[in-house]
């Protein structure tokens, strides 16, 4: 099952899409209770953090596995894993990929917000596309996981499929002193904001690749929805995305679209020059 590992280098194949379908950031209307970030004061806290659900059986562990395993393998086969893989390959986007790694040989991913894989089938498809890319891949290093709701039994398979859960509520704030993706799937604005807040310098921004939410749809969004409030706690996005290299990831109606709906990857295109202002006034 598990594919080759490759190197980073430009092919000719060409697969980025022009048409998609636009969707705007949303919660699906699956029942979910999603813990809401806390307040900005409660967000400056880095805690430490242990799963609320200490409740866990090797039967479940192995059962849990196993749905993985069949996730991980029916994506693996599927057209949309072959177009998402043939984008990065893409020149075009391969250039950028290689461009944030510099001299290094590794990129570390940083999962931020992946949900529940026990309870929800969106969780696991895209657990088994970051799992998926570093077989693929080689240059994608460790990869460390975070969302307070993993519960102990998810937090036993995520090691088991080769993640390091981390044991600290960063807030979504991890400093990329290297070459780093963020893997943040479908996660609350204010998550992402948090990130480019900790990175609020050119030397870190040029190094990290995030997957997650358009940026695009948000500036697109805010042209609809005037809201100060909002517009606050999305500032870093605002401010960022004249300054953003965007590659949407094409995804057709059908088993993927929920999970992967309105996803992007994110490239910051600044340098000791670029003014990386905190403003939404002049967007
Ligand atoms: C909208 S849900 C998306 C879940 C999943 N990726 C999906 O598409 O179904 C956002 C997720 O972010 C998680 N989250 C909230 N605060 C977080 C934090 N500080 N660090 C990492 N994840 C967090 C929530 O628990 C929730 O699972």
């Amino acid at each position: 099952m598990a594919a080759s590992a490759e190197t980073l280098t430009p092919d000719k194949h060409m697969v980025l899409e022009d048409e998609w379908t636009i969707v705007l950031p949303r919660r699906n209307n699956q029942r979910r209770k999603f813990p809401k970030l806390k307040s900005a004061k409660q967000q400056q806290e880095q805690t430490h953090w242990v799963p609320a659900d200490l409740e866990t059986t090797p039967e479940r562990e192995q059962k849990l596995m196993k749905k993985m395993q069949i996730v991980i393998e029916k994506l693996e086969k599927s057209q949309f894993f072959s177009v998402f893989i043939d984008q990065i390959r893409s020149l075009e986007a391969s250039e950028y990929f290689h461009n944030r790694m510099g001299t290094k040989h590794k990129l570390e991913m940083v999962i931020y917000g992946i949900g529940s894989i026990e309870s929800f089938e969106s969780p696991r498809l895209q657990l088994s596309l970051a799992t998926l890319m570093k077989r693929k891949f080689d240059w994608i290093g460790e990869i460390e996981v975070f969302d307070p709701i993993i519960s102990l039994t998810e937090k036993k398979v995520l090691e088991e499929l080769g993640c390091c859960v981390l044991a600290v509520n960063e807030q979504g704030r991890r400093q990329a002193v290297g070459p780093t993706l963020f893997f943040m799937p479908h996660c609350e604005a204010e998550l992402y904001d948090n990130m480019l807040k900790a990175n609020w310098r050119y030397e870190n921004l040029k190094q990290i690749i995030l997957f997650g939410n358009s940026f695009e749809k948000y500036v697109q969004h805010r042209s609809v929805f005037r809201n100060t409030a909002l517009d606050d706690s999305r500032k870093h996005i605002l401010s960022v995305q004249p300054f953003t290299k965007e590659f949407e990831i094409c995804t057709v109606l059908d088993d993927y679209f929920r999970a992967f709906h309105g996803s992007s990857w994110h490239f910051f295109i600044v340098d000791e020059n670029t003014n990386l202002q905190v403003t939404c006034e002049n967007l």
